[in-house]
């Protein structure tokens, strides 16, 4: 039998974080300490099949780009290729985890694990969570029946269609919503509560035919989110479209309902060729169709989710 390998890929975040000062949880740099460092102060489980890593970038996760998910999205499916890797974990850091998250999913659609981890303290810190957060993620990742995108963080393990960072500065920092989260792990013991996401569960099908060729791409879909607020106007939007936006998204109030002069501008973008989803900026629930709406609703998608899905929609359609 082949050995069963575990790929490590590390991007950054605070789980890579370095203070100055042990007791400093808010004054670190993210994305300091190498993946092999990280690892190597983690606990081997016996038995277990040593792991490979690769630092893949090592970045705040705030500013994520296009060419790290590129690169990302690259390495993650060639080792999804390997016939001896299990499954891969990606450290990252929480700030826009989601997005990353929820884009492999899209992207790559895995038949394996692919465990995204994290952690809210920096590595110097007296009781950093990130090792214990890297441990549960290898954990899922060596479960015999995981698949697809998950990502887990304070002993829960979140589906990347509903993980919602909803905390600035708890442990416990991420929300499943109304969804609920996929299980927990506890002890090393991985326990579900619904089953592991399934092959194309995304709420957009707009996996890309070549992810190679993502790499290559000079520039992405342009694709910017605007917000409902009260006094809201559709001067945004009159700006993004002169500057040639190729998508919006709109986070609306309540049940993605938009300021008369908003709505006007986003419908206004639609006639112009460029496509709008309303999502809704509530933490909770989805926006609900209903009859008269000139606005196509993000199928449940959070308005960086469904950024996500816009900006693989047009590059799907770009790659004919
Ligand atoms: C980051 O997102 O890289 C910094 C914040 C964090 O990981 O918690």
């Amino acid at each position: 039998m082949k050995h069963q390998h575990l790929v490590i890929l590390g991007t950054g975040g605070t789980i890579a974080g370095r203070a100055a000062n042990a007791s400093d949880n808010l004054g670190y740099t993210a994305g300091q300490v190498g993946i092999s460092e990280l690892l190597a102060t983690l606990p081997v489980p016996p038995g277990a099949e040593p792991v490979i890593s690769e630092q893949v970038a090592q970045i705040d996760s705030k500013d994520m780009s296009f060419a790290v998910w590129a690169t990302l999205a690259g390495r993650v499916s060639h080792f999804l290729a390997q016939p001896d890797v299990q499954g891969i974990v990606i450290t990252h850091g929480t700030d826009t985890l989601e997005e990353t998250a929820y884009f492999l999913q899209l992207a790559c659609n895995p038949a394996k694990p692919v465990v995204v981890t994290c952690a809210m303290r920096p590595a110097t810190a007296l009781a950093p969570d990130g090792p214990q957060n890297l441990l549960d993620a290898m954990a899922v990742a060596r479960h015999a029946d995981a698949k697809g995108v998950v990502a887990v963080c304070a002993g829960t393990i979140h589906s990347a269609l509903d993980i919602q960072k909803v905390h600035t500065y708890q442990l416990d920092a991420f929300s499943s919503g109304d969804a609920g989260p996929l299980g927990y792990v506890e002890e090393g013991i991985v326990r579900l509560v619904k089953n592991w996401p399934l092959a194309n569960e995304g709420r957009a099908s707009s996996a890309i035919k070549n992810i190679v060729e993502l790499a290559s791409l000079a520039e992405w879909p342009r694709v910017e989110i605007v917000m409902n607020y009260a006094g809201a106007s559709g001067t945004v939007v009159e700006a993004l479209l002169a500057q040639g936006v190729q998508g919006l998204v709109v986070a609306g109030t309540g049940n993605g309902s938009l300021h008369h002069a908003l709505e006007a501008a986003l419908l206004k973008a639609q006639v112009a060729g460029v496509p709008v989803l309303r999502s809704t900026r509530c933490l909770n629930g989805r926006v609900l169709p209903k009859p008269g709406d000139g606005i196509p609703d993000s199928k449940g998608l959070t308005p960086v989710k469904a950024r996500v899905a816009l900006i693989l929609r047009l590059l799907s359609a770009g790659q004919g």
